[in-house]
């Protein structure tokens, strides 16, 4: 489930193999009786595996905020009584689920091979739909909406610091200019003119591929989500429990890396209480991961992951 579209391969995944999968549940250290949450479930492959090593003490929770993820995880909560399913964002996952001393978190974030797949779900520009992009579309602006509204420096912006796009401000002028006349409702009819805009790429991935990750991050708010969910997340651990979160991108990574560094270091108070009153620190680092060869092998979506650890402290 790759998140950075680098190429085609993200953008026509056959295959909807859960990335990191051995090296999440190792990280996750499941025990037989424990009680999990998968907070992104997707089509629940990470979900699946952990529930296999789940006795019948054990309880799984799945999160997601696409409808499609959770019809999904519906059909597997009616067919094992230890896993329950949750719509929503994993940024209000604390409201969810209130107080719950859970043993383990898991986060794979971005967005899914299903969701990629479909045309209608306007996050490929490969396959023509209708501009959306949203991962629960019912609720917020579609990516149409949010490019026939978005400032220029706002879209400049987003598309240099969400997709590293080096024709941030020539593109964002040409979009705006554009959509004076005709407003975009299509992902090929945008992924055109992009096309038509941007110079040709020396890096064998489509031109539309940066803009169309950045507006999506954008109109998901994908970022901020992370960071609330990080906090959520720390809330609902118990001690010992494992937060294991899956970045694609160096965004997500970089918010994960300063969470986990942050709540790693015991807590100043006020610079004007001595230093013995500052609190201890929440979680211990139990550092990063890459995809192995092997899985590379099979799975090249799985090249960009970065797999973090930390351990909640008493
Ligand atoms: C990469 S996929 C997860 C795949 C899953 N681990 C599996 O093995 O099938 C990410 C999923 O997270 C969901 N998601 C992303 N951001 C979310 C958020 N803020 N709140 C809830 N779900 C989110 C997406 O809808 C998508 O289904």
């Amino acid at each position: 489930m790759t998140q950075k579209a680098t190429g085609t391969a993200a953008q026509t995944s056959a295959d909807h193999r859960p990335v990191m999968l051995e090296a999440a549940l190792r990280a996750l250290n499941v025990k037989p009786a424990g009680r999990y949450l998968d907070a992104t479930f997707g089509r629940g492959g990470h979900s699946r595996a952990l529930l296999a090593r789940l006795g019948q003490e054990g309880r799984l929770v799945g999160f997601d905020r696409d409808p499609e993820a959770v019809a999904a995880g519906l059909e597997l909560a009616a067919a094992d009584a230890r896993f329950s399913i949750h719509r929503g964002n994993f940024a209000d996952i604390d409201a969810h689920l209130g107080e719950s001393s859970l043993d383990g978190i898991l986060f794979d974030f971005g967005v899914s091979s299903p969701q990629l797949d479909q045309a209608e779900r306007g996050f490929s520009f490969m396959r023509d739909g209708p501009l959306d992009m949203r991962m629960d579309p019912d609720s917020g602006e579609s990516a149409a909406q949010w490019l026939a509204r978005v400032s220029e420096a706002e879209l400049a912006d987003v598309l240099k610091t969400y997709g590293e796009e080096k024709h941030a401000r020539r593109l964002a002028r040409a979009i705006v200019i554009r959509r004076e006349t005709e407003p975009f409702t299509r992902t090929v009819e945008l992924a055109e003119f992009i096309a038509s805009v941007l110079p040709r790429s020396h890096e064998g991935i489509h031109p539309a591929t940066r803009a169309f990750q950045a507006i999506r991050i954008a109109v998901n708010s994908e970022l901020r989500a992370i960071a609330r969910g990080m906090e959520a997340a720390l809330f609902l651990l118990g001690a010992e429990g494992r937060l294991v979160a899956i970045s694609f991108h160096s965004l997500e990574d970089r918010l994960v890396k300063q969470f986990i560094a942050q709540h790693s270091r015991p807590q100043q108070g006020s610079r004007r209480l001595p230093p013995t009153a500052a609190a201890p620190s929440t979680l211990r680092d139990l550092g990063k991961q890459r995809a192995d060869a092997a899985e590379l092998s099979v799975n090249p979506r799985a090249r960009s992951a970065v797999m973090r650890v930390a351990e909640r402290l008493r």
